[in-house]
């Protein structure tokens, strides 16, 4: 007995550390906008053209619209779940091609799932949009009013389940409580990766449903990698300007991350809010009371993924833009710090902003910055932020030049732009 518990051990170790040593540290891409569903010839043959770049940049993952047939044209209000042909950005033999061309450069490929509400396909006797079909020729997922939670009046016969989250208002929202739900999304899940080839998610609207859901849908599909979306707001004093102090949006995340069984990563919406206010002259923002990073990547950084902008808050919706011309500050921050930094369509294709953003991420890559990487917070100033990552890079932004004796003789300038600078150890 002891031998073989030991033996365990040892070979517990051994593989947990060729993993960890195998695959290069993640680095995502959302490979869409607001507009992309309106490409002519279908987006998923377009953007099948952008591959060979994406792997130059090392990326490792992308995220891809939500797959299934949808009331409106981006996807985020599906009905028939496993209808691939309906969607707006190509068929299901298009899709299958982009993700295996994406395959082919190793990169894997998140499906955007949309599971806390559900369009129906037809209306019930009382003439309610309530009837809803899989998209297959057999009763899966063909459900009815009783799979509505039962607040949400509206759509449900009152027999569902009271909601577990936030009610989404233009359409029903399911009820995860019920098992046939879970089993068949489950199943559905486990179906875009066996057929489709998909490898992990892009929970959309998480706040819609309790965290212990998200934790049985990590379990029974056990993505290589996801990520959900809980977008809460941050804290704005009487002045509309942010309050110092983000501790709390943040530790959310955190608390949401864990409740949902801790293998999901969060968007750091924290470090986006602060960063983007930031950048506009109160560059102090970028460190909190310990010294750290202010957002989830100073407080859970392997849960973190960071981002600039993305199809909501950026693209033509602009719901919470990035100030434009400073985007490239954006990713001098999220390129060489913690967490899983996601790159956008929009700056790396549209804004031209490939080559510039392709310098950062070999710098990230050469120096195996990964998301546990240590920040060291060297200045915080209105005008200047400049931080150690790890032993081996310094990075500043902000507008002022000098940056005194921060950086010592034995590093010098890997990649520079408008006011940033990123240096490596010679
Ligand atoms: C979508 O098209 C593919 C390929 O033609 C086909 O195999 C699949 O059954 C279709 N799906 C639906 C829901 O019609
Ligand atoms: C998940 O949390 C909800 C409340 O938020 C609760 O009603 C439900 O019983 C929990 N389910 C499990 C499986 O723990």
């Amino acid at each position: 007995m002891m031998m073989s518990s030991r033996y365990l051990f040892w070979f517990f170790v051994l593989s947990v550390s060729r993993l960890a040593g195998s695959a290069s540290p993640a680095l995502l891409f959302q490979g869409f906008n607001w507009e992309s569903s309106k490409k002519e010839g279908g987006w998923y043959n377009s953007l099948k053209n952008s591959v060979p770049d994406l792997a130059n940049a090392g990326i490792t993952h992308v995220w891809l619209p939500p797959p299934s047939q949808s009331a409106a044209p981006q996807g985020y209000l599906p009905g028939r779940l496993y209808d691939l042909n309906a969607s707006s950005y190509g068929n299901q033999d298009e899709l299958k091609k982009l993700i295996d061309a994406f395959h082919q450069k190793e990169i894997k490929c998140l499906a955007d799932i949309v599971i806390n509400h559900r369009t129906a396909e037809k209306q019930d006797s009382r003439g309610i949009w309530c009837i809803f079909e899989g998209g297959t020729p057999d009763d899966r997922l063909d459900w009815g009013p009783s799979f509505i939670c039962r607040d949400d009046t509206e759509y449900s016969d009152g027999t569902g389940n009271l909601d577990t989250g936030e009610d989404f208002k233009p359409a029903p929202d399911i009820d995860h409580l019920n098992p046939r739900v879970q089993k068949e999304l489950s199943d559905w899940m486990n179906w875009l990766k066996s057929d489709i080839g998909f490898d992990g998610w892009r929970f959309d609207f998480v706040k819609g449903y309790a965290p212990n859901i998200t934790k049985i849908y990590m379990i029974q599909t056990s993505p290589n990698f996801a990520v959900g979306e809980k977008w809460d707001s941050l804290s704005y004093g009487q002045d509309g300007k942010l309050t110092p102090d983000q501790d709390a949006h943040r530790r959310a995340l955190a608390d949401w991350v864990n409740a949902a069984g801790g293998a999901v990563t969060a968007f750091d919406f924290t470090t986006k809010g602060i960063l983007q206010a930031a950048v506009e002259g109160e560059l102090w923002r970028l460190k909190d009371s310990n010294g750290m990073p202010p957002g989830l990547i100073g407080l859970q950084p392997g849960s973190a993924v960071t981002f600039v902008d993305n199809h909501d808050t950026g693209s033509t919706q602009k719901l919470w833009l990035f100030p434009p011309e400073k985007v490239m500050q954006g990713y001098a921050y999220i390129l060489t710090h913690p967490g899983v930094p996601s790159i956008f369509y929009d700056h790396f294709f549209d804004l031209g902003l490939k080559e510039e953003i392709g310098k950062l991420t070999a710098i990230r890559a050469r120096n195996g910055i990964n998301e546990k990487s240590s920040v060291k917070i060297l200045a915080a100033d209105s005008d200047l932020y400049v931080a150690k990552i790890d032993d081996g890079v310094i990075m500043k932004i902000g507008p002022k030049f000098e940056v005194g004796d921060l950086v010592p003789p034995n590093y010098q300038i890997a990649t520079s732009g408008q006011d940033y600078c990123v240096w490596e150890k010679k």
